[in-house]
């Protein structure tokens, strides 16, 4: 069981290594965050077509859990804590829950920003972005979901690396 575990994380950030996607629209990015408009981005990625993976998440719900643990471990990490300090958590945990769910094939409409402009001001490194996939992994391991569902998922957010990542 460990070794699946140091596996899936070993395959995660290989695969979080190897960017170089199609780059994201760009909509709002060279605007100034004040008057950024609040219409909706790109998720960031096509949705899965493959019904099975939406469902070893459990649904809508289920990627609701994914989410909200992800974002209260992260704001309790002290690797990455100061990075959320002062942001509307409630707000992000409905926005990565549907980009989640849009990405996993769910149906679901995403209404927040794009992966650039929605992380341009944060200065995030490397080392951060690691931290915020482990603590993804992890709650994506408390709501049970498979290794190779979750790696799924892994795969689709590793191009966003070069939206997220600024420093
Ligand atoms: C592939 C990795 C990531 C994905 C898929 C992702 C996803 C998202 C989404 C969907 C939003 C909401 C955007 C909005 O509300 O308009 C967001 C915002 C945010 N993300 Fe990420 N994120 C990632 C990496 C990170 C990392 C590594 C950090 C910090 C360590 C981080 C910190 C934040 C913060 C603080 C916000 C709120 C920004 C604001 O409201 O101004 N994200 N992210």
């Amino acid at each position: 069981m460990t070794l699946c575990k140091q596996l899936s994380l070993a395959a995660a950030l290989a695969v979080m290594a190897c960017m170089g996607a199609a780059p994201l629209a760009a909509t709002a990015q060279d605007m100034p965050a004040a008057t950024a408009p609040a219409a909706p981005g790109d998720p960031g990625a096509t949705p899965m077509t493959d019904q099975a993976v939406f469902e070893a998440f459990h649904g809508k719900e289920g990627i609701q859990r994914i989410a909200d643990a992800t974002i209260d471990r992260s704001v309790a990490d002290p690797r990455i804590a100061e990075v959320f300090k002062g942001i509307d958590i409630a707000k992000l945990k409905t926005h990565l829950a549907q980009q989640l769910c849009y990405v996993l094939g769910g149906g679901c409409a995403y209404t927040g920003r794009d992966m650039a402009t929605s992380h341009k001001d944060l200065g995030v490194n490397m080392a951060e972005m690691n931290a915020l996939v482990e603590n993804l992994q992890w709650a994506m391991d408390k709501e049970g979901v498979p290794f190779r569902a979750q790696n799924k998922l892994l795969a689709k957010l590793a191009p966003m690396k070069k939206d997220v990542v600024t420093r």
